[in-house]
């Protein structure tokens, strides 16, 4: 029965559109998808980078260049928004302890740090400076780990967010990878 459906939806299709319509289409949803695997294959969190490059409306039509600065660009509106948080946390939370709000504190800095060595890898990237963008990217996914640490071992309301903040960093950086390996 669903191939015999399968079958008229496809005359129906092909009536719609013409063949050459039809397999362009196909080709270009195979390879987007192909290629955002690809440009995910060297990640640790493979299915999580996917997930985020898909998500992106423009990832749809990008390259992999296309894809690095898109998953440059998720990270740093990642670090951005984390920073406004923490400056809202550091505003809100005056009757804090005093570690907690020294962790804060620290954070901003690294979440500042974070967010400029994100934006001169995407001007690294349109200069096609990928040695660079390796270096900042590293630095970015080590903010996350020394925003972790000013907390000393304490639990806090950033350790889920630093979590995911390095995930996004180090996919950028594994997405750079394969745009080098494939030039
Ligand atoms: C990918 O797209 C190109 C043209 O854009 C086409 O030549 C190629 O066959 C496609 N590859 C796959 C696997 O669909
Ligand atoms: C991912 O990498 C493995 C080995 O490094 C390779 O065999 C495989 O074809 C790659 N997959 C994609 C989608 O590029
Ligand atoms: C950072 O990105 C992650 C993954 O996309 C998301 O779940 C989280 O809400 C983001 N955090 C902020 C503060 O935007
Ligand atoms: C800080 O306080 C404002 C206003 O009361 C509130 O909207 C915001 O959610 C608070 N931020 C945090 C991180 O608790």
């Amino acid at each position: 029965m669903k191939a015999i459906a399968a079958f008229f939806l496809l005359c129906a299709l092909i009536f719609a559109f013409g063949p050459d319509q039809i397999a362009a289409d196909m080709d270009l949803s195979a390879n987007t998808t192909d290629l955002i695997e690809r440009a995910c294959n060297r990640s640790i969190h493979k299915d999580f980078c996917v997930n985020t490059l898909k998500s992106h409306s423009k990832s749809k039509d990008a390259d992999l260049s296309g894809l690095a600065s898109i998953a440059v660009t998720l990270a740093y509106q990642n670090a951005t928004n984390i920073l406004d948080e923490l400056h809202s946390l550091g505003n809100n939370d005056t009757s804090a302890e005093p570690s907690i709000q020294q962790g804060v504190e620290e954070c901003k800095d690294y979440y500042l740090d974070a967010a400029e060595q994100l934006e001169n890898s995407l001007s690294a990237l349109s200069q096609k400076a990928y040695h660079d963008m390796n270096t900042w990217l590293k630095v970015a996914v080590t903010d996350a780990d020394s925003c972790e640490a000013a907390f000393q071992g304490q639990k806090s309301k950033m350790s889920h967010k630093n979590r995911l903040f390095r995930m996004l960093a180090n996919n950028a950086l594994t997405v750079v990878k394969v745009l080098v390996e494939n030039q």
